[in-house]
């Protein structure tokens, strides 16, 4: 198959460069591929809305500035992160053009949440299922395309570049360009050759890699391992965002978020003695960036013995709770918790993958004809900790540049020819999932135990090795055996754990999310560690 622009993914990144490149090209051909169905996507389960500039009274684009290089904690790119602000309002604007609708006062004026890290009230939102309405109005905005397509259950399991056509590939190699990809149709259960003009990596994260997270089983890091794979640039993986506030259930995962909006709202963290221990941690208290408010649980927990903490919203106005969190206070009574007479369990899960796919201002990747945005890719908004809410904001930015500088490929390239079928030979029909499901298993309790939100040396050091040995016996399998969705995500997983790892190892101070107790200052050198 065919077709000008290829675009894996179906969350807000991906559908909002689909929508502005036929805007732009309504005679090309644009293919959205989804490894399930379209809506289910880390952008669906997206609660605390999306970081703006609106009330020129009190807000301006310098205090959101300021506030993302304060959570970013020295390593932002600076001219990203005033691109994304100033350019954000606009963006914002077109997706509520294109059918997004955020919650307004009687006066018609906007309902601004507040959030960690944020020093004003510029959060939009949709009660507290921000990310469903967005994926709603994008799905439905594409059907006016008729020249986009969306191909569901299709799973994405490699780029294609020179090394397909029997060169050598390596990190230096100068010009290394994807023609496509190859994808496993799941209704078919063949292995199928898309060649594409340009491509974009809009594939969302990796929280899978951990136990507990709050990421959909989707997010599996795939985009990232396969541009490692390809010989790409990678950077800073070692910055995963843990949010302080997932319920506490046990067993049950993905862990349902209860949105920081919940504390700007006015909800307070108690431990296991009922006392407000943010206070001890950071002047910010409650509102402290989010780095700061999961170590400081970390430490209550560990320090008391328990596995959670509390957040406290008896006190808070009811009516109004109810109103701005009604998919939370379902949730909550239906496992028997009433937020209003009862503190809700929570600890902090892995939410976030700061770093990723390298890209420029344009969300070019390292591979010519490769474009990447939204959680897959690093732009250097977010530096060594994103502020809430500003990563749906850096997606649609980031898809309008792409589309923006895209433009030039699709009209100088063509498809490139000779591209080989996918080889099955010496593979077989998998005998025992036991030998994947038990890997993975594995592989999210080293992460969570060992490159969890404190690290040490030994810990990595330990964490490497047992990743080592998964590597192994996958790659053996994977050499075997006849592709699936359920083994191309683990090997994805392993690779996403290695970079994880090895940035972590690299980096020889504490700053952001990541933190080593073995060096726990702040080094004077400002690097991003590229692998
Ligand atoms: P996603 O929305 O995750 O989409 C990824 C897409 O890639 C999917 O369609 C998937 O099928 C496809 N894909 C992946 N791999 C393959 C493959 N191999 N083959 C084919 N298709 C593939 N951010 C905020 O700014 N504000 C919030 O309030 C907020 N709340 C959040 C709450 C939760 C519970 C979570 C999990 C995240 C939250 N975030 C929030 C983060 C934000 O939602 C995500 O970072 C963002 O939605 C990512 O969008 P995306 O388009 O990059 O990827
Ligand atoms: C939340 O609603 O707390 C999540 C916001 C985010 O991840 O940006």
């Amino acid at each position: 198959m065919n077709t000008d622009f290829l675009i894996i993914g179906s969350g807000i990144a991906g559908l909002s460069y689909a929508i502005k490149t036929a805007e732009k090209f309504p005679d090309s051909t644009i293919t959205i591929i989804t490894k399930t169905r379209s809506d289910e996507t880390n952008t669906k389960y997206a609660q605390g809305g999306i970081a703006g500039v609106w009330d020129q009274d009190n807000d301006s684009h310098q205090k959101h500035i300021e506030d993302t290089l304060i959570a970013g904690d020295g390593l932002c790119k600076e001219d990203i992160v005033a691109l994304v602000v100033k350019e954000g309002t606009d963006r914002i604007k077109e997706m509520i053009e294109w059918g997004a609708k955020f919650d307004r006062h009687e006066d018609g004026l906007y309902k601004l949440g507040k959030e960690g890290g944020h020093s004003e009230h510029r959060i939009l939102h949709h009660k507290d299922v921000t990310g469903q309405e967005i994926e709603r109005a994008l799905l439905q905005a594409i059907e006016q395309y008729k020249n986009i397509q969306i191909i569901n259950h299709c799973f994405v399991v490699d780029l294609i570049t020179q090394h397909h056509l029997g060169f050598l590939v390596t990190k230096s190699t100068p010009t290394i360009t994807c023609y496509g990809v190859y994808a496993l149709n799941l209704q078919t259960n063949e292995i199928e050759t898309i060649l594409s003009r340009v491509t974009l990596l809009a594939t969302g994260g990796c929280g899978q890699a951990y136990r507990t997270t709050t990421n959909p089983t989707i997010a599996t890091g795939d985009g990232i391992a396969m541009v490692y794979r390809a010989k790409g640039r990678i950077e800073n993986m070692e910055f995963i965002q843990f949010h302080p506030t997932a319920l506490f259930e046990p067993g049950v995962s993905p862990s349902f978020l209860i949105t920081e909006a919940v504390r700007g709202d006015g909800g307070i963290l108690r431990n296991n003695r009922g006392e407000a221990f943010m206070e001890k941690y950071d002047s910010r208290k409650d509102l402290a960036p989010r780095d700061i408010v999961a170590r400081a649980i970390d430490q209550e927990m560990k320090k008391n013995g328990t596995e959670h903490v509390y957040l406290d919203c008896r006190h808070l106005d009811q009516a109004k709770f109810a109103a701005h969190f009604p998919n939370i206070l379902e949730k909550c009574k239906s496992i028997g918790i009433d937020p209003f007479h009862q503190m809700i369990p929570v600890a902090p899960a892995a939410h976030y993958s700061c770093g990723g796919i390298q890209t420029d201002a344009e969300g070019k990747t390292s591979i010519h004809r490769l474009f990447a945005c939204g959680e897959c890719a690093s732009t250097g908004l977010h530096g060594a900790n994103r502020l809430a809410s500003n990563s749906l904001l850096e997606a649609l930015v980031f898809a309008h540049r792409c589309a923006e500088s895209s433009s030039n490929i699709y009209n100088s390239t063509s498809f490139e020819k000779n591209i080989p079928a996918w080889n099955t030979k010496g593979t077989s029909e998998p005998k025992e999932m036991i030998l994947i499901t038990q890997s993975l298993k594995e592989l999210q309790l080293i992460m969570s135990d060992y490159v969890g939100i404190v690290r040490t040396d030994v810990r990595l050091q330990r964490a490497m090795k047992r990743l080592d040995l998964l590597f192994e016996e996958t790659e053996e399998l994977y050499r075997s055996t006849k592709v699936s969705p359920q083994l191309c995500e683990l090997r994805n997983l392993i690779t996403v754990g290695y970079l994880i790892v090895k940035g972590a190892q690299f980096r020889k101070e504490s700053r952001g999310l990541h933190y080593n107790t073995d060096h726990p200052e702040k080094s004077n050198l400002l690097q991003n560690i590229v692998l």
